[in-house]
């Protein structure tokens, strides 16, 4: 029941899907605000006592070093988990809790919400139906010019990593669902930490990322995300995939975390195709309570998406020298 848990709560209520059955968290005003936003929900103090109710599913949303053991507790207790992103620290724990979720047959999902704008899947529309021809080439920001106000998101034993971990897995998950490529190549990488290269063996995050990666097909992809940038602005956000025939070009609005625009670029010519206002934010945590709601298992597609993003995140820390 921190930021976001109480914010995808909302969502959950407001599209009234299922029954919000119990809230958990340690700090009891926390789950006291969640439980009186749900109406009739019980708050209770940790994933061990929401364990013991007759739950279908569980919503994990807690620190991202939690994820992957609290997802394993859950669906070991054969019950359908939807997780916040990151859903674990690496490629091998996200392995084994993909590896539970098919044992378990229930429906596993992350919150890769970006996928849901309007924006987004737009530009899954039109690459389709070839209107940019052969994509090969990939611009993908993410600058975040506050950063978490968190200190366990700095701390890498509570977060797995620093800003490539938090805001670089909406990144690669965009690209590698947009393009249906699951393999990237790291050609280079550099993190920093306050400017300076990160001391080896620190518990300190990257607050900058630069990275270079080759998609299968050969595309190249050009990586940045980082937290206190100088940015001007709140934020920026781009996923732009050039192609033989245009490019379409995903961007933030005004610096604004939420609003989002698609444009078809040809030469200097660009056309609006989508533009806000679009309520985006709880759409992947209502797919999945509507796959429980229908009585739907694991989906093996998606397991193979999740578990690409972890993999290419190893990688990039490997390349960079970060010890983790
Ligand atoms: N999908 C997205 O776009 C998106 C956006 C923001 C945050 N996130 C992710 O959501 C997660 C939470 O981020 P946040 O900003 O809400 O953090 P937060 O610190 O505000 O919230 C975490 C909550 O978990 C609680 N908690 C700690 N240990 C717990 C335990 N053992 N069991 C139950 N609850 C426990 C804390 O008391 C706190 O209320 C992070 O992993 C973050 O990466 C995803």
């Amino acid at each position: 029941m921190g930021w976001i848990g109480r914010i995808r709560l909302q969502a959950l209520l407001e599209a009234d899907i299922g029954t919000v059955v119990a809230v958990a968290d340690p700090d009891p005003s926390a789950a006291a605000a969640g439980a009186a936003a749900a109406d009739g929900s019980l708050a209770v103090a940790d994933l061990d006592e929401l364990l013991r109710l007759d739950l279908d599913g569980v919503v994990i949303a807690t620190p991202s070093a939690l994820h992957a053991e609290q997802s394993l507790a859950a669906l070991d207790h054969g019950l359908a988990v939807f997780c916040q992103k990151p859903m674990a620290r690496s490629a091998t724990e996200a392995e084994a809790v993909l590896a539970t979720a098919r044992r378990a047959g229930r429906p596993f999902g992350v919150d890769l919400s970006y996928r849901r704008t309007a924006a987004a899947q737009r530009m899954q529309q039109e690459l389709r139906q070839g209107r940019i021809g052969r994509v090969f080439a990939a611009q993908l920001t993410f600058h975040n010019a506050y950063g978490p106000d968190k200190q366990w998101f700095l701390d890498r034993h509570r977060s797995g990593g620093g800003c490539l971990i938090d805001l670089g897995t909406h990144l690669l998950d965009l690209l590698l669902w947009l393009l249906g490529d699951e393999r990237l190549r790291v050609e280079a990488a550099t993190l920093l930490q306050a400017g300076a290269k990160l001391a080896n063996g620190s518990n300190a995050v990257e607050d900058f990322v630069a990275a270079q990666l080759t998609t299968a097909s050969g595309a190249a992809v050009q990586l940045a995300c980082s937290w206190f940038l100088p940015a001007g602005l709140d934020c920026l956000f781009e996923c732009t995939l050039f192609g033989t025939e245009g490019s379409l070009a995903l961007t933030n609005v005004d610096g604004s975390f939420h609003d989002f625009r698609l444009e078809w670029r040809h030469g200097t010519s660009a056309q609006l195709l989508v533009s806000p206002p679009d309520d985006w934010g709880g759409r992947t945590l209502c797919d999945w309570a509507l796959r429980l709601q229908r009585g739907e298992g694991f989906d093996p597609e998606l397991a193979a998406e999740l578990h690409a993003i972890p993999k290419v995140i190893d990688a990039i820390y490997r390349y960079g020298g970060v010890q983790r």
